[in-house]
């Protein structure tokens, strides 16, 4: 059986406004001994907000299992502040590492490594390899360094929801679960980082984001991406996606989510016979439009997500909107799909979890 569950007791969690406080090293070092003593603190990463705990104490890492309420066969994220941490955790005479740290860190990559004796199973659901990566952010990096270990680290949200981009959305899920929180505001990026796995003779990609498969080839040569990726609809199939947490289903609204593809004044036909109907019944529809198709629609709130051609701005609003509809509780959400640009394969697997892989193509 999997076990998640542990009982939690309601605890006092310190919110910091990190960026206006004039103790930023106080707060920092506090909240590095709370690491190191085995408590939780989230943070801000440049990607989503990351839940923390010390990567090497099992203690920390049920703690981090409980709050969220994720099943413990879904292993954690190591984040560190330099390249020496790596060789504590992982195997590193693979020169394909140091040629993707060189070019990628600290940023939104997560390499799969063949793990040390030094971290425990807990941390990595049982696995004999570990996740590790070094953030883009300047608080991210200076807790890690005063915690002086490696961080595990998943989204701070609890198991099944969208991911926090903001200290707002933090509290909302962990309030009363955790030790403290560093706000910091919104985050840059707004979608989790990509996941290469260097542990076979291939590289290949788990998770993508927003280092693309383009850009490892231009570092890597050829490499390849995890069936999952490719198509979703091989885990009801029976497929084990090699990185576990792509088999839950995430990212998702309380709302019933429907994409749809087509011509945009189709879509927008479609989308708006299916709302009538909806709103009819007394439900509560959102509607997720681009800034240029908004105008199309005549019924269910329209919530802009960006401009078409924008995906760093469609990335960056999409788990709040997810969240917003949750606040303004949508029955139903009908979204365009957004399937240009660099973050678009990124984009469209997070949104078509949220949808349970729920898009229809208008012809
Ligand atoms: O951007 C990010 O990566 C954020 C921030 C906080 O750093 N973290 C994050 O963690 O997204 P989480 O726990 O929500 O997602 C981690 C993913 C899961 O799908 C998990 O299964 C996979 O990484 N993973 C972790 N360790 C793995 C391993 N040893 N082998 C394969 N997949 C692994
Ligand atoms: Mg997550």
């Amino acid at each position: 059986m999997v076990g998640c569950c542990q009982v939690l007791l309601i605890m006092k969690t310190i919110v910091s406004n990190i960026e206006e406080n004039d103790d930023y090293n106080k707060i920092i070092k506090d909240a590095g001994e709370i690491i190191r003593k085995g408590g939780l603190v989230a943070f801000p990463t440049e990607t989503v907000y990351g839940l923390g705990g010390d990567g090497l104490n099992p203690e920390a890492s049920k703690k981090i299992y409980a709050a969220k309420g994720r099943p413990s066969d879904n292993p954690l994220i190591l984040h560190i502040c330099d390249i020496k941490q790596l060789e504590d955790i992982a195997e590193t005479d693979d020169v394909r590492i140091k040629k993707l740290a060189e070019k990628f860190w600290p940023g939104p990559l997560t390499m799969v490594l063949k793990k040390k004796d030094i971290v425990p199973k807990s941390t990595t659901g049982g696995l004999e390899t570990v996740a590790v990566r070094m953030p883009n952010n300047k608080v991210a990096l200076d807790l890690i360094r005063a915690a002086n270990t490696p961080i595990a680290a998943p989204s701070a949200n609890t198991s099944g929801r969208p991911s926090p981009t903001n200290g707002k959305r933090v509290a909302e899920d962990l309030d009363g679960k955790i030790d403290m929180i560093l706000d910091a505001g919104s985050v840059e990026i707004g979608l989790e980082s990509s996941i290469i796995d260097l542990t076979g003779e291939k590289a290949c990609i788990l998770r993508p984001g927003a280092v693309t498969k383009e850009m490892f080839e231009e570092v890597l040569g050829e490499i390849d991406v995890d069936r999952v990726v490719k198509d979703p609809s091989s885990v009801k199939e029976g497929y084990k996606p090699k990185a576990p947490g792509m088999k839950y289903r995430h990212y998702a609204p309380k709302a019933e989510l429907k994409m749809f593809r087509g011509e945009e004044k189709k879509v927008a036909n479609e989308i708006n016979k299916l709302a009538a109907e909806d709103e009819k019944c007394g439900l509560k529809v959102g509607i997720i439009a681009s800034l240029e198709t908004a105008k199309l629609y005549d019924f269910g709130e329209v919530v802009v997500i960006g401009p078409r051609n924008n995906d760093v701005e469609i990335a960056r609003n999409l788990y709040e909107i997810l969240r917003e509809f949750d606040d303004k509780k949508a029955d139903r959400i009908y979204s365009e799909v957004f399937e240009d640009g660099k973050l678009a394969k990124a984009i469209m697997n997070r949104f078509s979890k949220a949808a349970s892989n729920n898009i229809i193509d208008i012809l």
